[in-house]
Order: C-alpha cells, then sequence, then structure tokens
C-alpha cells in the first residue's frame, strides 16, 4: 500500500459511512434505457433524467441508430482529423440551419466542446467572465486556458444572473479582449439567464457573449432551439454550446457560431483534435431528433410546458420550496443534507427517482432533489411522484422547514 491508497481509503471516509447505512445514492445501475426503467428488478420513472422531450426510446431513433452500426460500427478508431464522415458533415449543416448560425461543429460531448472551445479561443489579450455558479465544464475550460504556459487569460466571476455584476468586470477588466460565459437555463436551479440584459452588456463592451444552453435546446424557444430564440435574440449571440445529452438522446458536444470562429475552434481545440470521434449511430439517432424537431417542434415544447405547469401548480401547492426555478427544472430545496438523502430513499422505495444534490454539488444548506420534468411523463408518473413526495415531505418536515434534530447520530 503506498500513499495514493491511503489518501483514496482517507477520501472515500464520507461514501463508505453513507454506503454502511445503504443511504447511498449514485451508480444505480439501470437494467434498460429511457425514463421507465428497473432497478434490481423494480420499476422506477426517473425524475432526474435530462430526457426532456422524452425522444430518446423513440422507435425511430433506435432503429435510425441499429442502421448506422451495420454501416459504420459502433466506433472509427480516430479522432474527427482522420474520421469524419458524411453524417456528421450533413448533420453539422443542419444544426447550424436549424439554430440559425452559420456553421457547427460537432465534438463527442458538450464538456469536451465548452474546455476545447475555451481553450482555444482564450488567450493572454482575453478576459473570461463567468458566472458564479458556472457548470464545470466552463469552470474546467477556464483553468484549462489559465493554466497553459504562454495563454493564461485573467479570469474574473460575476454575480450569478446579474447584468450590473457583469458590467462591473468589464468595465475594470486588465486585457483587451472578453469572453462572457453563462447558461442559458441553470440545471441545478431551473432558473433562466438574463438573456437580453447580458447581449446588451455585451454589445456595449465589446465582448464576446458564450452561451451554454445545454438545457435550453429543445426546451425554450416556440421551435425549442433554446434561450436565443425565445429572447428574440439571434444574430446578437456570437457562440452557443449546446449537447446531445439532453433533448438529443444521445452524447455529443454542439458548437454554434459564425464560420471563421468554428473552423479556428475545429483546428485548435485538443479536445476535439485528440479524441475519438462521435460514433456515427449516435449521430443518426440524433439526425433523427432533428427531423422530430423541424417537423414537430412547437407541439413537442408546448406538451413539456403544459406538463411542467402542472407539475409546478401542484408543488407549489404542497407547500414545496422550489428555490429560483421558473423552467422545468424544479428543484426539491430540502436545504438539509439528511432530508434529500432521506426523502431520496423514500421515494425510490415507492419507484420515483429523484436524485439528490449535496456538496459539493451545491453549497451546504442548499441541499434539494433534482426533479426535470419531461414531456415523456404521464400524469400517472406526475401524480405519484407528488403523492410521494408529499407523504416524506411531511415525515422530514420538508415543506416546513423544521429542523431534523443533531447531525451528530446519522453515522452511530
Ligand atoms: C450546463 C451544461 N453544460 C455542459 C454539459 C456537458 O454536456 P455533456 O453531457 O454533453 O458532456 C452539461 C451536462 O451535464 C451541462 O449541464
Amino acid at each position: 500500500m503506498s500513499w495514493i491508497d491511503d489518501k483514496a481509503h482517507e477520501g472515500l471516509e464520507l461514501v463508505r459511512q453513507v454506503q454502511k447505512i445503504d443511504l447511498y445514492p449514485h451508480f444505480r445501475p439501470f437494467e434498460s434505457g429511457g425514463l421507465h426503467t428497473t432497478i434490481e428488478g423494480k420499476p422506477i420513472v426517473n425524475f432526474s433524467s435530462n430526457d426532456y422531450l422524452g425522444l430518446t426510446n423513440h422507435p425511430k431513433v433506435k432503429e435510425a441508430a441499429a442502421r448506422a452500426v451495420e454501416t459504420f460500427a459502433c466506433g472509427l478508431s480516430s479522432s474527427r482529423v482522420q474520421a469524419t464522415t458524411t453524417a456528421h458533415v450533413e448533420l453539422e449543416e443542419r444544426l447550424a440551419r436549424w439554430y440559425g448560425y452559420d456553421a457547427c461543429l460537432l465534438f463527442t460531448t458538450g464538456y469536451q466542446a465548452m474546455v476545447g472551445t475555451l481553450q482555444a479561443l482564450a488567450d493572454r489579450d482575453t478576459t473570461l467572465i463567468l458566472d458564479n455558479l458556472s457548470h464545470a465544464c466552463i469552470l474546467d475550460g477556464t483553468f484549462l486556458a489559465a493554466g497553459t504556459p504562454a495563454q493564461a487569460p485573467e479570469v474574473r466571476y460575476f454575480n450569478h444572473n446579474s447584468a450590473r455584476s457583469l458590467e462591473r468586470c468589464l468595465k475594470t477588466k486588465q486585457r483587451d479582449n472578453a469572453i462572457v460565459l453563462m447558461e442559458g437555463i441553470y440545471s441545478l436551479d431551473g432558473d433562466r439567464a438574463p438573456l437580453k440584459d447580458f447581449v446588451e452588456v455585451c454589445e456595449k463592451y465589446d465582448a464576446v457573449l458564450l452561451c451554454d444552453d445545454a438545457h435550453g435546446t429543445g426546451t425554450l424557444g416556440e421551435r425549442g432551439t433554446g434561450i436565443v430564440e425565445e429572447a428574440g435574440m439571434l444574430g446578437r449571440v456570437p457562440i452557443v454550446i449546446s449537447t446531445f445529452s439532453k433533448t438529443f438522446g444521445g452524447i455529443g458536444g454542439i458548437l454554434l457560431g459564425s464560420r471563421d470562429v468554428v473552423d479556428f475552434v475545429k483546428h485548435n481545440a485538443r479536445s476535439f483534435m485528440f479524441s475519438a470521434t462521435l460514433p456515427v449511430p449516435v449521430v443518426a439517432g440524433a439526425s433523427v431528433i432533428l427531423d422530430m424537431l423541424e417537423e414537430e417542434g412547437p407541439a413537442l415544447v408546448q406538451e413539456l410546458h403544459q406538463k411542467s405547469d402542472y407539475m409546478r401548480t401542484n408543488l407549489t401547492q404542497l407547500g414545496f420550496d422550489l428555490g429560483m426555478s421558473d423552467t422545468h427544472i424544479m428543484p426539491i430545496m430540502c436545504r438539509d443534507f439528511r432530508k434529500a438523502l432521506f426523502m431520496h430513499i423514500g421515494l425510490l422505495e415507492n419507484g420515483v427517482m429523484m436524485v439528490p444534490i449535496t456538496y459539493p454539488g451545491v453549497k451546504f444548506g442548499e441541499e434539494r432533489l433534482r426533479l426535470n420534468v419531461t414531456r415523456g411523463h404521464s400524469r400517472e408518473d406526475m401524480d405519484r411522484a407528488l403523492e410521494q413526495l408529499d407523504r416524506y415531505g411531511k415525515a422530514f418536515h420538508v415543506q416546513s422547514g423544521a429542523d431534523l434534530g443533531p447531525m451528530d447520530n446519522l453515522f452511530a
């Protein structure tokens, strides 16, 4: 045993304690895909999925992926530089048209799209300005650029969703250029960004606005193209990054921008050039979902919003605190580590899965359950979730906010 084993063992103390009392909530293996699956043979409805339009399991998507396996297999054994197919190029062109941008580049994950784009674009003449609740991919792309010798952009943070705080950063930045990083919808809080205000501030200071719209794709805007469409800002947000891992039912990163910017990233993003190509079966599945969005996007998005409205009205009537949420992402605020874990277990025992979000995902005292309403949830699914939430919420004083008593004896 070396120091590395000791270090790992020590670092896993909390995980072991929670596992010992059967409260460990992560890595539970699903036995099939989709919102309705089983865990250890027991049916569950997944309310922590990002399959926002419920299309991941659509038979046409699976058929297209299966057909693509016949032609292209599961992988191309190389990076896009050497292994690009007509399927990748066609989908990039179609996505650019659908979103309303000049060009699109497909990465293998959304995380890689963000990290690679920031590493490619941010140099010593750049200040990166981030919302202080930014997703890990934005933070990691920033840290990578900042830690790359000879690149080292300046890094600043603005208060969450505050255009005034952003303006203060822009006024005092020390480099000539600025890239402002924000998200369309924040996945842990379910609140959306004041995009128009950000656009106006960025235009005033000639800063480039980069919007990560992973959670807005398929959920915002009449056609479902996201927050840029919803806010009427098409043509005024220079770069958008999104993903196939939510509405598009698979995996993959989407970069949208001008032809030159996209081509520059294509030739400089290390996460694009030095990592394997997006498998064609995934491209084929996403392409079928894009057909559906083109043909019936407004109806699909409307149905999601109707379901979200139903859930929000009922959760509010039951007295739940939904934090800052104003979208289909509605965290059930527990504000206590134990309440979040106990709620999760109680719900799961009754076939409803809502994953607890605890430190370091959120600050201490901000613990919550991840509740995402999707178009794939039926009225019956939602009613069952509401019934169980009410039952366990009352048992663990979630709605009333009452204290559960001292923390000390949890692991005794
Ligand atoms: C806001 C945001 N950006 C980027 C990503 C990363 O996307 P992917 O899952 O495609 O790597 C996620 C996914 O968790 C996300 O929530």
